[in-house]
């Protein structure tokens, strides 16, 4: 049976930074308490659509696999917040790549939407349905975010994350590499812990939107301790059922919700913090996309070797969690580079934020 093997990695962040001290002019918090709570300093805003940022993740992947989008056999786009439902952002990556033999639809699973496509996209690679498979995580977060509401909308960023899935058996692949084990759950009873209505189609096609009922609503407490027992349990079933322990692992690289809950949930695993990648300072909660951007950096900062044994383990909105154990291949450099960019802008990022503040916080 082949194995899903990583073959290609890439990466989309939009130039505008809202920094903590950005933050300070829009709600009551500081800098100071931002990083102490979440290890969060800056996050991305996006000023074109999560479309954009996944094309360009996609196309890096691509490049960096050295696959050509004409041999896709599929693409699956993970994200809570796609720019419209139908056509699916997958539908149309395949329509701008070029991928006219690929299948594509979007998945969402929130924030572990990157952890559950992996493991579709596995069991498609495995029955022999698709050899080359394109998975993006992307999200436009700042969407759903009231930046008047210093309980969420310091946690969240923009950006795109993309990784090429190839069947093993060919000399790019290594020996033993690809998925091992997956893990996957939910617990709907928690739903309410994590809900934004804004993009679904509740009531009638008439309804105004309610600003209080659009914008993100968490339960901050009850979500970190969801969190931390998801990601640990969720890993060790996993591990466990790779018949491994975490002594074997070389690198978890976790969904970037809040370095506590990293801190706290890799603890509870025994895997000691120089074997836990983060990235949150700078990029903050990026949702789906938050896992293919972590891989991404965590390669282009030499943290993964050939041969490595990776945790991938998110949770979200759902409740939902999700781990991948992989083994990596023998390649840990890109093929190739593609060297387009997103288009410039002249905005700042207050002015791209302008509408949330006059949508959700007129008076503010
Ligand atoms: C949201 C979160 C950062 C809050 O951190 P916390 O340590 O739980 O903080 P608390 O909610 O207990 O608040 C502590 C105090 O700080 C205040 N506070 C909350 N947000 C603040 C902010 N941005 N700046 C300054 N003070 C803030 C609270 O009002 C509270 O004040 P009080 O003690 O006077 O009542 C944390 O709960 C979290 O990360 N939860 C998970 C959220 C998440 O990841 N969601 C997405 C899942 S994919």
């Amino acid at each position: 049976m082949p194995r899903a093997v990583i073959t290609g990695w890439g990466k989309c962040v939009p130039p505008l930074r809202l920094t903590n001290a950005d933050l300070e002019q829009l709600c009551d918090t500081s800098d100071e308490w931002i990083v102490e709570r979440t290890g969060i300093s800056e996050r991305r805003i996006s000023h074109v659509e999560a479309t954009d940022l996944a094309e360009l993740a996609g196309r890096r992947a691509l490049a960096c696999a050295g696959v050509d989008a004409a041999d896709l056999d599929l693409i699956v786009v993970a994200s809570c917040t796609p720019e419209i439902l139908c056509p699916t952002m997958a539908a149309m990556l395949e329509e701008r790549l070029g991928a006219a033999n690929a299948a594509a639809f979007d998945l969402n699973a929130a924030c572990s939407g990157f952890a559950y496509s992996t493991s579709v996209v596995t069991g498609m690679i495995e029955s022999g349905f698709a050899r080359k498979v394109l998975v993006v995580g992307a999200e436009k977060l700042r969407f759903i975010m009231d930046y008047r509401d210093r309980s969420t909308c310091i946690l969240f960023g923009d950006g795109a994350g993309a990784a090429v899935f190839e069947a093993s058996g060919s000399d790019e692949c290594g020996d033993g590499a690809g998925v091992l084990s997956v893990d996957l759950g939910a617990d709907g009873d928690q739903g309410k812990t994590m809900v934004w209505t804004h993009m679904g189609s509740k009531g009638d096609p008439s309804r105004t939107i309610d600003p209080d009922d659009a914008r993100l609503h968490f339960e901050g407490q009850a979500v970190f301790k969801i969190a931390v027992q998801g990601i640990a349990g969720s890993a060790s079933r996993a591990l466990e059922r790779a018949g491994l322990t975490a002594d074997d692992v070389d690198l978890v690289v976790p969904h970037q919700a809040n370095a506590r809950i990293i801190e706290s949930a890799t603890r509870r695993l025994r895997i000691d913090p120089d074997r836990v990648f983060t990235n949150i300072a700078h990029h903050g909660n990026t949702a789906a996309a938050s896992i293919p951007m972590a891989l991404h950096d965590a390669l282009d900062e030499g943290r993964i070797s050939p041969g490595d044994l990776v945790v991938l383990t998110a949770f979200g909105g759902g409740v939902t969690w999700g781990s991948v154990v992989l083994r990596w291949g023998d390649r840990v450099e890109p093929l190739g580079a593609y060297e387009g960019e997103l288009p410039p802008t002249d905005a700042t990022v207050f002015d791209l934020l302008q509408p949330n503040l006059d949508f959700f916080a007129p008076e503010g």
